[in-house]
Protein backbone atom coordinates (compact mmCIF):
# COMPACT_ATOMS: atom_id res chain seq x y z
CA UNK A 1 0.00 0.00 0.00
CA UNK A 2 1.53 3.39 -1.08
CA UNK A 3 0.66 5.86 1.08
CA UNK A 4 2.23 8.89 -1.06
CA UNK A 5 5.43 10.36 -2.91
CA UNK A 6 8.25 10.25 -0.27
CA UNK A 7 11.00 12.57 -2.50
CA UNK A 8 12.38 12.95 -5.76
CA UNK A 9 15.89 11.91 -6.57
CA UNK A 10 17.83 14.06 -8.37
CA UNK A 11 21.61 13.23 -9.86
CA UNK A 12 23.69 16.54 -9.82
CA UNK A 13 27.42 16.76 -10.08
CA UNK A 14 27.77 19.88 -7.63
CA UNK A 15 25.92 18.81 -4.27
CA UNK A 16 26.37 22.31 -3.11
CA UNK A 17 25.13 24.30 -5.86
CA UNK A 18 22.83 21.97 -5.91
CA UNK A 19 21.01 22.32 -2.84
CA UNK A 20 21.83 26.53 -2.98
CA UNK A 21 19.33 26.37 -6.31
CA UNK A 22 17.11 24.40 -5.17
CA UNK A 23 16.84 26.04 -1.74
CA UNK A 24 16.60 29.16 -3.76
CA UNK A 25 13.94 28.23 -6.19
CA UNK A 26 11.96 25.78 -3.96
CA UNK A 27 12.53 28.10 -0.91
CA UNK A 28 13.29 24.29 0.74
CA UNK A 29 14.57 24.10 3.93
CA UNK A 30 17.81 21.36 4.57
CA UNK A 31 16.77 18.48 6.39
CA UNK A 32 19.29 16.15 6.06
CA UNK A 33 23.36 15.76 4.96
CA UNK A 34 24.33 12.07 4.63
CA UNK A 35 27.02 9.70 2.98
CA UNK A 36 26.60 6.37 1.87
CA UNK A 37 29.78 5.18 1.31
CA UNK A 38 28.94 1.74 0.28
CA UNK A 39 26.77 3.05 -2.27
CA UNK A 40 29.20 5.76 -3.17
CA UNK A 41 26.62 8.61 -2.73
CA UNK A 42 26.38 12.04 -0.73
CA UNK A 43 23.27 12.83 -0.80
CA UNK A 44 21.22 15.84 0.97
CA UNK A 45 17.12 16.29 1.70
CA UNK A 46 15.10 19.32 0.91
CA UNK A 47 11.64 19.75 1.99
CA UNK A 48 9.72 22.01 0.14
CA UNK A 49 6.01 22.16 1.45
CA UNK A 50 4.70 18.69 1.86
CA UNK A 51 7.12 17.90 -0.54
CA UNK A 52 10.61 16.80 -0.49
CA UNK A 53 13.88 16.44 -2.69
CA UNK A 54 16.69 14.51 -2.54
CA UNK A 55 19.89 15.50 -4.31
CA UNK A 56 22.32 12.73 -4.90
CA UNK A 57 26.22 13.49 -5.94
CA UNK A 58 28.62 10.60 -6.47
CA UNK A 59 31.57 10.05 -4.52
CA UNK A 60 33.48 9.09 -8.03
CA UNK A 61 32.96 8.09 -11.83
CA UNK A 62 32.49 4.24 -11.12
CA UNK A 63 29.30 4.95 -8.86
CA UNK A 64 26.06 3.79 -9.31
CA UNK A 65 25.26 7.52 -9.13
CA UNK A 66 28.54 8.66 -11.21
CA UNK A 67 27.65 6.59 -13.90
CA UNK A 68 24.49 7.41 -14.20
CA UNK A 69 25.70 11.28 -14.56
CA UNK A 70 28.12 10.12 -17.18
CA UNK A 71 25.44 8.39 -19.04
CA UNK A 72 22.52 10.58 -18.83
CA UNK A 73 24.25 13.83 -17.28
CA UNK A 74 21.89 15.86 -14.04
CA UNK A 75 18.55 15.20 -14.29
CA UNK A 76 15.72 12.82 -12.40
CA UNK A 77 17.26 9.95 -11.16
CA UNK A 78 14.31 7.90 -9.35
CA UNK A 79 11.09 8.89 -7.79
CA UNK A 80 10.51 7.34 -4.07
CA UNK A 81 6.85 5.98 -2.51
CA UNK A 82 6.74 5.84 0.80
CA UNK A 83 4.99 2.59 2.30
CA UNK A 84 4.37 1.33 5.86
CA UNK A 85 6.59 -2.12 5.50
CA UNK A 86 9.07 -2.62 2.54
CA UNK A 87 9.19 -5.88 2.76
CA UNK A 88 5.75 -6.48 2.68
CA UNK A 89 5.55 -4.71 -0.61
CA UNK A 90 8.90 -6.60 -1.86
CA UNK A 91 6.61 -9.78 -2.09
CA UNK A 92 3.84 -8.40 -3.28
CA UNK A 93 6.01 -6.84 -6.43
CA UNK A 94 7.76 -10.21 -6.34
CA UNK A 95 4.47 -11.86 -6.83
CA UNK A 96 3.40 -9.82 -9.80
CA UNK A 97 6.21 -10.42 -11.52
CA UNK A 98 8.13 -7.52 -11.09
CA UNK A 99 11.51 -7.08 -11.60
CA UNK A 100 13.42 -5.52 -8.48
CA UNK A 101 16.88 -4.33 -8.09
CA UNK A 102 17.19 -5.20 -3.97
CA UNK A 103 15.24 -8.49 -3.27
CA UNK A 104 15.00 -7.41 0.67
CA UNK A 105 14.88 -4.43 1.92
CA UNK A 106 18.34 -2.38 3.05
CA UNK A 107 18.94 0.77 5.00
CA UNK A 108 19.29 3.62 3.07
CA UNK A 109 19.93 7.52 3.18
CA UNK A 110 18.39 9.31 6.39
CA UNK A 111 18.42 6.20 8.25
CA UNK A 112 15.35 4.76 5.67
CA UNK A 113 14.39 1.59 5.17
CA UNK A 114 14.72 1.25 1.47
CA UNK A 115 14.33 -1.00 -2.04
CA UNK A 116 14.98 -0.14 -5.49
CA UNK A 117 12.68 -1.26 -8.75
CA UNK A 118 14.13 -1.41 -12.20
CA UNK A 119 13.18 0.75 -14.40
CA UNK A 120 12.27 -2.10 -17.12
CA UNK A 121 9.09 -2.54 -14.75
CA UNK A 122 7.97 0.99 -14.48
CA UNK A 123 8.28 2.60 -17.76
CA UNK A 124 11.78 4.01 -17.49
CA UNK A 125 12.10 5.34 -13.78
CA UNK A 126 14.09 4.22 -11.36
CA UNK A 127 11.27 3.43 -8.45
CA UNK A 128 12.20 3.28 -4.91
CA UNK A 129 10.23 2.47 -2.12
CA UNK A 130 10.53 3.85 1.46
CA UNK A 131 9.40 3.37 5.25
CA UNK A 132 10.99 6.06 7.55
CA UNK A 133 9.83 3.36 10.89
CA UNK A 134 7.04 5.73 11.98
CA UNK A 135 4.06 4.88 9.81
CO1 LIG B 1 15.74 8.19 -2.74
Amino acid sequence: MVLTTHHVGIAVSDLDAAVETYARLLEAEVEHRDRLEEQGVDAVSLCAGTGRIELLAPLGAETPVGRFLAKRGPGLHHIAFQVPDVGVELERLRRAGTRLIDETPRRGLFGLEVAFVHPESTGGVLAEFVSDGRT
